[in-house]
């Protein structure tokens, strides 16, 4: 079972090499460099060549606030690159494996997101990331697993634990941090392997969410870090979206059902807290490097 990964500089990417090696899986990883997605004949030239059985797509233009200006680049990689690696994928009936977002959601739920539920992203990058599900299920749905995640962290890239845990042990600063957008932080090495079980599991084609369980704010998850680290949480102060000047609406309410892993058999990602935790260590030896 040969695992082709493109996106390998980027949080999951790292990630996914990591717990392949961990269990032993043949793998061909690409960064940026090596593969822009976007261009689909040197796409379509590395799949026949490698042949690969599973395609991951852990490439993404995922920075939300810039999407906004740059809508082109985003739809270029969350839309016709998703659609390239669709297309080249199905030329060699590989298995093929995306990532899309909570924010495929409106927010206005007060209770978690369906994978069945109505689409109706607020910002330019979650449109863009519906974009690349839509093309999966036009192109390819016989043999292709869409995986919607949240909030990932890990110790590569940057991410907002990074960020909070910087000014936690580096600084007395005061951080503001909204208390009005609800979620899931989700660890990206969990993600990581429970996608590998998905595909050991054989996984029936469609949409899946996979985010750590449970739900907080920004604000809470930032409190937590804050704690776990030894710091003073009451640094954490809580302020509402509006108070904050922010190029993008986020969804208010993004929790996602975990539900269709336990009925296919597969364990769904455990608690928020427990994840942030366990990686602690890690996530500190990153910031000082
Ligand atoms: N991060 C989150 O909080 C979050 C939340 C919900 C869903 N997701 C989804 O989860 C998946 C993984 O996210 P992540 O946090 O691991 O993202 P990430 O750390 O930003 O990594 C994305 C990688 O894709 C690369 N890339 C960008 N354009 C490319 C192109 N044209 N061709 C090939 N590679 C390209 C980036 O390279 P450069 O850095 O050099 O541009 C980067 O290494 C994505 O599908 C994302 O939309 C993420």
């Amino acid at each position: 079972m040969k695992w082709f990964i493109t996106g390998a500089n980027g949080q999951l990417g790292r990630c996914l090499q990591q717990t392949l090696e961990s269990n032993s899986i043949e793998y061909a990883a690409y960064s940026k460099e090596e593969i822009d997605i976007t261009d689909y004949s040197r796409v379509n030239d590395v799949i026949h060549r490698v042949k690969p059985d599973i395609v991951v797509n852990a490439a993404a233009y995922t920075n939300v606030d810039q999407a906004e200006i740059d809508q082109s680049a985003a739809n270029a990689i969350n839309h016709t690159g998703v659609a390239n690696l669709a297309n080249a994928s199905k030329l060699i009936n590989a298995r093929f494996i995306h990532f899309s977002t909570d924010y495929v959601f409106s927010g206005e739920s007060t209770k978690p997101w369906q994978v069945s539920d109505a689409t109706n992203p607020v910002s330019k990058y979650g449109e863009s990331k519906l974009a690349g599900e839509l093309e999966v299920a036009r192109i390819y749905p016989s043999n292709s697993l869409v995986i919607r995640t949240a909030w990932l962290y890990s110790p590569f890239g940057k991410n907002f634990y990074k960020t909070m845990l910087t000014k936690a042990v580096n600084s007395q600063e005061i951080v503001r941090v909204v208390n009005d957008q609800i979620g899931q932080p989700t660890n990206a090495n969990d993600l990581a392997e429970l996608t590998v079980r998905a595909i050991s599991k054989k996984a029936l084609p469609g949409i899946y969410h996979g985010t750590n369980s449970g739900t907080c704010s920004w604000f809470e998850f930032a409190k937590y870090i804050f704690e776990i680290a030894g710091e003073d949480a009451a640094r954490v102060i809580p302020v509402r979206s509006s108070e904050l000047t922010t190029k993008v609406e986020r969804p208010k309410y993004s929790v996602l059902d975990n539900q269709k892993w336990s009925e296919i058999g597969i364990l769904p990602l455990g608690p928020w807290k427990d994840s942030v935790q366990k990686v602690l260590p890690d996530i500190m030896l990153s910031l000082a490097k």
